[in-house]
């Protein structure tokens, strides 16, 4: 059966890639990586030395400008709930909420927007379009000549229309309806100033869908047409009017369970993102065969895991699923501030595959951008205002041996067996949180779980991992001679007690800082220290965040948000946590491939008798080349959906 995709079934698939190119290449990312992180560290550190410097939260921690506008769209996204800040200092320090503090706003205010990507390839106006766009492109050339044929049938398929959009706009109606404040779909021009509009879309001045050409997001004419999704999404933060945080759909993306502003982003617990974590894309730059017709998404998950993994260390990072993406449009500003040129590239490419494939894939960039920068704020905060106890910018013996005896006895806690090991009391940051979200008037679906808070520590830790060595990007072989991944993290959202890591202090912090006939390790060689631990040896730093929460005796954010909570430093770091936020979220979904007439009326037959079960499912309709079977394939699709969604849309015309 091929139609849920299990962890399993990907986790399967993908190592089968992986396998069949072997010239997969490794990256030495070291060198650079250092120099990098140095300049990071260096700009954080300098730049909050003194209370009455610049104001920290107006550059990143990379000492570039943050789009000056940050502040207001972050204030945008929450605008349902006009919130103190010391609501939201409590919050964090204490889990205490005051609702009278939080002033909940009409209700439209705090719905989201949903944008879908759309493009009606069975029209002649854009078919033309993509042919001429192919005969002038360079990448075809070669191509063109060898296999004119197999080119124009792959491009074909990918654009062939089945009016999914008309039912996944009947989903997004019967099921989402108390999320959305307006539907943008974006699409392409044929020709000027006409973007192409479903043939059967009512439009109204007071519609809440409206149509986004291409031209209107992509500031550089010259990269259109484009008919690449990486590149069109990569433009998303320009649609204009459009709220922070938002839906992104692709119009094979079907809901099936009522879906509430809770399952993508709330005042409390931050954005909701949905992962993978079985299925791990490498931080290495994924090998290009310039012969290869079709070009997946993972050579530019490969590539945004190469960028990631140079400012925040080389791991294996989660493949987002493949269900609804939550974006922020405050957050790609803040991506394209840092990866300006990436970004443009991005935008640049036609098509899937110019540029080796070079993209930035922005759902899978920004849910791991976040990630990095809550457990970067949480780790930067400890370092910079609880290590260093007086304040003076240099790590003195006194300050680092408290560190090393805590860890030395955390270890030792660690080695005990489970029944014996000693746990922390505190209710994790999660602990009844539809109780908690229902206080303040949120409700949640039951659609999304919340699985883990990243305030808790770094979801995906690796198991066990050891500490006194770097861990290898590439396969490793195992006992028995096997290749395997030697990055395997916690990825089942196991309880706190299930987790361990030991912290080896001479490897995560050097020789030095355990020295303790060095009396006071400057300030240059303690952003030094830090880089490296929180980033090149990121499981380090995993360890030391998981330290610091779970400590059985001083765990929790009391151990690395600052002391005081009138101060300066308390009121930048909330303002840091309350920007990157977030918790992990599942729900049940599942991917489908129509392939032959016979397994297909299976798999959907079945998807019916799950009618109550699915919060989501994806149908590629990625059918075989022959005009019977694809006939077939699309009567029974299409009987499908007229069953699952019955009901027009309000602005569908029907016939
Ligand atoms: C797509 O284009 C074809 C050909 O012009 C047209 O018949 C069809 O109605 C269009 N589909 C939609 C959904 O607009
Ligand atoms: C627009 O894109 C083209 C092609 O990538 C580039 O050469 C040009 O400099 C860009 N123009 C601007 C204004 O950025």
């Amino acid at each position: 059966m091929a139609y849920i995709r299990t962890p399993n079934d990907s986790q399967v698939r993908y190592r089968h890639q992986c396998r069949s190119s072997p010239r997969c290449i490794v990256v030495a990312l070291s060198a650079s990586f250092i120099a990098f992180n140095w300049i990071v560290f260096h700009a954080f550190k300098s730049e909050s030395s003194s209370d009455n410097s610049s104001d920290p939260l107006s550059t990143d921690s990379s000492g570039k400008p943050l789009p000056t506008n940050w502040l207001d769209t972050a204030t945008e996204r929450s605008r349902g709930y006009r919130a103190s800040k010391d609501w939201q200092g409590q919050w964090y320090r204490w889990r205490a909420l005051n609702p009278s503090k939080i002033e909940q706003q009409t209700d439209d205010l705090t719905k989201f927007d949903i944008v879908y990507t759309w493009v009606n390839g069975s029209d002649p106006l854009f078919q033309t379009m993509r042919l001429d766009s192919q005969n002038n492109h360079p990448m075809f050339q070669k191509s063109l000549r060898e296999n004119a044929k197999q080119i124009d049938s792959t491009t074909k398929r990918r654009y062939r229309d089945t009016d999914e959009l008309r039912y996944s706009l009947r989903s997004t109606f019967d099921y989402a309806s108390d999320l959305f404040r307006r539907i943008h779909i974006v699409t392409a021009e044929v020709a000027p100033n006409q973007p192409q509009i479903p043939s059967w879309l009512i439009q109204k001045p007071d519609s809440p869908i409206q149509i986004v050409s291409h031209k209107t997001i992509f500031p550089n004419s010259s990269h259109l047409p484009s008919y690449n999704s990486l590149s069109i999404e990569s433009q998303f933060l320009n649609i204009p009017d459009l709220t922070d945080t938002f839906m992104y759909m692709n119009d094979d993306i079907f809901l099936g369970l009522k879906l509430l502003p809770s399952d993508l982003w709330t005042p409390l617990y931050g954005y909701v993102l949905h992962m993978e974590a079985s299925l791990l894309v490498p931080p290495t730059v994924r090998y290009f065969d310039p012969n290869a017709i079709t070009v997946g998404e993972w050579h530019s998950l490969q590539y945004s895991n190469y960028l990631l993994s140079q400012r925040f260390g080389p791991r294996h990072r989660a493949y987002i699923a493949h269900v609804i993406h939550v974006l922020s449009v405050s957050m790609l500003k803040e991506i394209q501030s840092l990866w300006p040129d990436d970004m443009e590239i991005t935008s640049s490419h036609q098509f899937r595959g110019v540029g080796e494939g070079k993209d930035i894939h922005v759902s899978f960039f920004m849910g791991h951008y976040i990630m990095e920068k809550l457990r970067e704020t949480q780790l930067e905060s400890f370092w910079q205002y609880r290590l260093d106890t007086n304040q003076d910018g240099v790590l003195d013996w006194e300050e680092r041996r408290r560190l090393i005896d805590r860890i030395k006895i955390w270890n030792v806690n660690q080695d005990q067996v489970t029944s014996d090991r000693r746990q922390h009391s505190r209710p994790t940051m999660i602990h009844a949180h539809k109780a908690t979200l229902d206080r303040i008037g949120i409700r949640m679906s039951g659609t999304t779980l919340y699985r883990k808070s990243g305030l808790d520590g770094y979801p995906y830790m690796l198991r066990n991992a050891d500490t006194s060595k770097t861990i290898p990007t590439a396969t490793v072989k195992d006992r028995d001679g096997k290749d395997v991944l030697p990055q395997i993290p916690y990825r089942n959202y196991e309880p706190v007690k299930d987790r361990k890591c030991k912290l080896d202090v001479d490897f995560c912090f050097g020789p030095d800082f355990v020295d303790s006939t060095y009396p006071r390790i400057p300030a240059e060689q303690t952003k030094q220290i830090f880089s490296r631990m929180a980033f090149k040896e990121f499981h380090c730093g995993d360890c030391l965040l998981e330290i610091l929460m779970q400590d059985p005796y001083r765990g929790g954010m009391g151990a690395w948000m600052p002391e005081d909570e009138t101060s300066q430093a308390f009121a930048s770091v909330v303002e840091k946590v309350a920007r990157y936020n977030y918790v992990l979220g599942t729900s049940d979904y599942s991917f489908m491939a129509l392939q032959g007439a016979k397994g297909a009326k299976k798999d959907l037959d079945i998807l019916l008798a799950k009618w109550d079960q699915k919060a989501f499912f994806c149908i590629n309709d990625d059918f075989p080349d022959d005009p019977v079977v694809e006939n077939e394939i699309q009567t029974l699709f299409r009987d499908f959906l007229n069953t699952r969604f019955r009901l027009p849309s309000p602005y569908e015309i029907v016939e």
